[in-house]
């Protein structure tokens, strides 16, 4: 249970609205319930729901339409390559292609070492660097622009070795 978890953050969280906006609370109690698996649990879906006193279906589209929130475990750095149309025209499908080919998997899957997935996902906001991609990983978001398969496999390496994120 979130609040059990962390009491201090939830009841900072709902100082935040008022009670008969207290559903708007419920993407920082997502980012919260995220935080320790990467993901939001079934049970960490359905408890908000409860505090809240909306459906865990209206949880669950939220979750669902926001590239920042998961509902399935990945590997620690979630690797998030857009192929929306601009991004496309600069090669990224391309670049989404050589790079899973690279890694040995498939768009979505996770390397064999559990240290990189790789997700397809829509406009990132650098439309005009692409090939683009962000990587959330437990040290945050961090955005790679310009990219090239052999500068992201290096920065795979380095992330493998290091096991922290480059900014
Ligand atoms: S279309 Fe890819 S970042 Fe905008």
């Amino acid at each position: 249970m979130l609040a059990e978890k962390y009491p201090e953050e939830v009841k900072k969280i709902f100082a935040k609205y008022p009670p008969e906006n207290l559903r708007s609370a419920v993407m920082p109690l997502l980012y919260l319930a995220q935080r320790g698996e990467g993901f939001v649990t079934k049970a960490a879906l359905e408890d908000i729901a409860q505090m809240l006193d909306i459906t865990s279906t209206e949880v669950a589209e939220i979750v669902g339409f926001y590239t920042l929130y998961h509902d399935e475990k990945a590997g620690k750095y979630r690797m998030q390559v857009c192929t929306d149309l601009p991004c496309a025209l600069r090669g990224a499908d391309k670049f989404l292609e050589e790079l899973c080919g690279n890694l040995g998997i498939k768009v979505g899957e996770t390397t064999p070492d559990g240290m990189i997935t790789v997700e397809e996902v829509m406009c990132l906001a650098g439309c005009d660097k692409a090939p683009m991609f962000q990587i959330q990983s437990p040290d945050g978001i961090a955005y790679h622009e310009n990219m090239t398969v052999d500068k992201t496999m290096e920065l795979v390496a380095t992330l493998r070795k290091s096991g922290k994120e480059v900014k």
